[in-house]
């Protein structure tokens, strides 16, 4: 079989139309989560038709064989595999832009789809990059317990050599894969993870059918019984995680899809393990204190637990006290 793998570490940008809308181009140097560059990621996307080609040799460029079939089985979500997931082994994958650029990774929208079948599906793929981050600053805190025993790996990843950080991007993708599959078990709200392979996570699209992105928690202003609807399914994905002994690490209204009044978790790699982590307790707390400030700032009331309960109810349900 040909290789039509493309370069997945350049930042091409794929032009979704045809008359020079330039929606899909990011600022290369978006380092803050909170300061996330969008361009107009809100407004309708026209894709390529899903049989613009055909073929099943000449793959157009951006395209690329599904790789379902490159993963060992213990690198795919878990089973049933959902209705919606493409696992046909003639599918294929196209390219169709950058939904975000971070500093820590990219996340790209992909189509998985059988040609000339109309079957397809749309995945997000978050491909870390293996370069200086600032997660790496926080490797000691969120790495704990995780750390590679080899220690030939540990020495090149301590010495930041080119193999050692391509290493450590390959650890966080491969634990928030990890994450992702525990916590879809459990019934936490989060998008159903498809596949890892190396430093690039294949995971359920949260979006629409034309590829807009579902808005973060903090771009939107729901109100009243959205704004309670909302808060009820965070309490829930959260008391599932803290069942779990685990808190997310980084929650805020920036890591926090809305779509159709289905709230989504994401960005999990840093997930911490509250009872072996000697910091976890300060983890479980500030996650309930940053999102339960959001939600008293956008004026919830009357909500059981409310916002000001929802620390000490984490820490209960994460039996540390
Ligand atoms: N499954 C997904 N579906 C739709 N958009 C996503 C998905 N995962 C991530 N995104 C988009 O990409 C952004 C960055 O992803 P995230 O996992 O938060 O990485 P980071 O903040 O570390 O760059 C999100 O804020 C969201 O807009
Ligand atoms: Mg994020």
């Amino acid at each position: 079989m040909p290789d039509y793998a493309f370069n997945r570490r350049a930042k091409r940008r794929l032009r979704l139309d045809d008359d020079g809308d330039e929606e899909l181009a990011l600022a290369a140097d978006d380092d803050d989560d909170d300061e996330a560059v969008f361009a107009k990621r809100n407004t309708p996307r026209r894709l390529p038709a899903a049989d613009a080609f055909d073929a099943t040799d000449g793959l157009p460029e951006g395209a690329r064989w599904s790789s379902w079939d490159q993963p060992s089985a213990s690198e795919r979500g878990p089973r049933p595999y959902p209705a919606w997931l493409v696992t046909e082994l003639a599918a294929v994958d196209t390219e169709l832009g950058i939904l975000k650029t971070g500093k820590e990774a990219d996340v790209f929208l992909v189509r998985r789809g059988v040609p000339g079948t109309g079957r397809s599906c749309l995945l997000a793929a978050k491909r870390y990059r293996a370069a200086e981050h600032k997660m790496f600053h926080r490797d000691s805190a969120y790495l704990e317990g995780r750390r590679a025993r080899e220690s030939r790996a540990a020495r090149a990843m301590a010495r930041r050599t080119s193999a050692g950080r391509e290493m450590i991007s390959t650890q966080w993708a491969g634990a928030e894969f990890a994450v992702l599959c525990q916590l879809h078990s459990a019934g936490a709200p989060v998008p159903y993870p498809v596949q890892v392979i190396g430093t690039e996570l294949l995971m359920e699209f949260i979006g629409e059918p034309d590829g807009t992105a579902a808005p973060r928690l903090a771009e939107t202003r729901p109100q009243g019984s959205e704004l309670a609807g909302l808060w009820d399914q965070l309490v829930h994905g959260l008391v599932t995680l803290a069942r779990l002994g685990l808190a997310h690490g980084d929650m805020s209204a920036y890591n926090l899809l809305v779509h159709g009044g289905r709230l989504v978790m994401i960005d999990l790699p840093q997930v911490v393990d509250v009872i072996a982590n000697p910091g976890g307790p300060g983890f479980l707390d500030r996650d309930a204190v940053n999102v339960a400030k959001w939600f008293t700032a956008r004026g919830l009331a009357g909500a059981v637990p409310g916002p000001e309960d929802l620390a000490a109810l984490l820490r209960r349900e994460a039996q540390l006290d």
